[in-house]
């Protein structure tokens, strides 16, 4: 549905040239949720620019359902209101002086995407059904919570049927509760209507949550593409399983292939080919937290030093050795429950991550 190649974006800048996007090759299928993640100024938002038209690119090609909307060499460049794009930002961009209604009626009546009148009126309540919205429709928008305005938002871009949805940030001006009710509307909305969606964050937890597929940016190029678990349980360099979520790190010496030294002792993991240094990453997630040593392979003692009730998960440190210290969840108190501080780390072999020492 989306398909990019060799794409090159340049800024003039005051000494000379930064490359953004040296060249980007994407491919987004109908109906996937796809979503680009990456560190701020990675090259997220630009590359949602260069699809939509806002910036215009140095190189490349892309279509969209099959249709050149920008190529270099050949010199087209299709106007962003003639691509068939919506598009939700992380600001509502709803007009304030007009009701909930006239908002997403507007792109049906003005633009590039008129509908006969007969039809706008059906197009607009549907829309705002999708949303929940509905019941709201004669309201002034500046009455409403900035989760409704952004739902708002959601509608008048799906109202237009596009055959891409551009979503950049939408949900960074949520306060965190409001935050999860409208990414679960977005993807069941964006499900419902089948509408391909390319959606722009810096929250692993929305990427994983929201996306289909995920592609991982750095410096303006694409480290990583794959689905959700793919990343989280096999990132591709150490950057991408940081970005994904916590890490404990250990460094290491491979003994023999699927053995590691530590400083906290002997470790098994999959080494694959690789020999010499490495650098062992154990998210919190794959320890188990033991009272007595069961002698389970990558078991070892620790010492809790630090307990933190976080609600929902108990967040510990717990050391290890002289200078490591993990990072563990546990869902209730340990100290308290075992009368003690020490405690033995089971680590799932599997879930390791082993990657070169650099
Ligand atoms: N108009 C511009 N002129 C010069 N440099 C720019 C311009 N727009 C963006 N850049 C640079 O391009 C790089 C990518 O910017 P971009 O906005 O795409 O990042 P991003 O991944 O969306 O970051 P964020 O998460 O902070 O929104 C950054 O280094 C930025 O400074
Ligand atoms: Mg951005």
């Amino acid at each position: 549905m989306i398909r990019i190649n060799q794409l090159r974006k340049e800024f003039a800048v005051k000494d000379g040239v930064f490359t953004a996007l040296p060249s980007i090759d994407l491919n987004v299928e109908k109906g996937e949720f796809f979503v680009l993640l990456g560190p701020s100024g990675s090259g997220k938002s630009t590359l949602l620019r260069c699809v939509a038209g806002i910036d215009t690119p140095q190189g490349g090609e892309i279509y969209l359902a099959d249709r050149l909307i920008y190529s270099g060499a050949k010199n087209v460049f299709v106007r962003p209101e003639d691509r068939g794009l919506g598009m939700v930002f992380q600001s509502y961009a709803v007009w304030p002086h007009m009701t909930v209604y006239q908002n997403v009626a507007l792109p049906l009546t003005h633009g590039a995407k008129r509908v006969p009148k007969d039809k706008v009126r059906d197009r607009v309540m549907y829309a705002l059904s999708l949303v929940q919205m509905d019941r709201y429709a004669d309201r002034p928008v500046p009455h409403l919570s900035g989760g409704q305005q952004q739902r708002v938002a959601l509608a008048r871009s799906l109202a237009v049927e596009p055959v891409v949805l551009l979503m950049d940030e939408p949900l960074s001006n949520l306060d965190a509760r409001l935050r999860e009710e409208v990414r679960h509307q977005i993807l069941t909305v964006t499900k419902m209507v089948g509408v391909t969606v390319l959606y722009v964050t810096h929250d692993q937890s929305e990427a994983l949550a929201l996306g289909d597929k995920i592609a991982v940016m750095d410096a303006g190029r694409i480290i990583q593409l794959g689905t959700p678990t793919q990343l989280f349980s096999m990132p591709a360099t150490p950057m991408v399983a940081e970005f994904l979520g916590q890490v404990n790190w250990l460094k290491g010496q491979v003994a023999s292939a699927g053995v590691i030294d530590t400083p906290v002792g002997r470790v098994l993991a999959d080494t694959r080919d690789l020999t010499g240094g490495v650098q062992l990453g154990i998210r919190p997630s794959s320890i188990e937290l033991m009272p007595v040593a069961t002698g389970a392979a990558n078991e070892f003692p620790g010492e809790i030093i630090e307990e933190i009730f976080l609600g929902e998960q108990i967040q510990l440190r717990i050391r290890m050795a002289e200078d490591v210290v993990f990072e563990v969840r546990a869902q209730k108190p340990f100290r308290g429950r075992h009368h003690a501080k020490n405690v033995f780390c089971q680590m799932e072999a599997a879930e390791m991550l082993v990657y070169a020492a650099h």
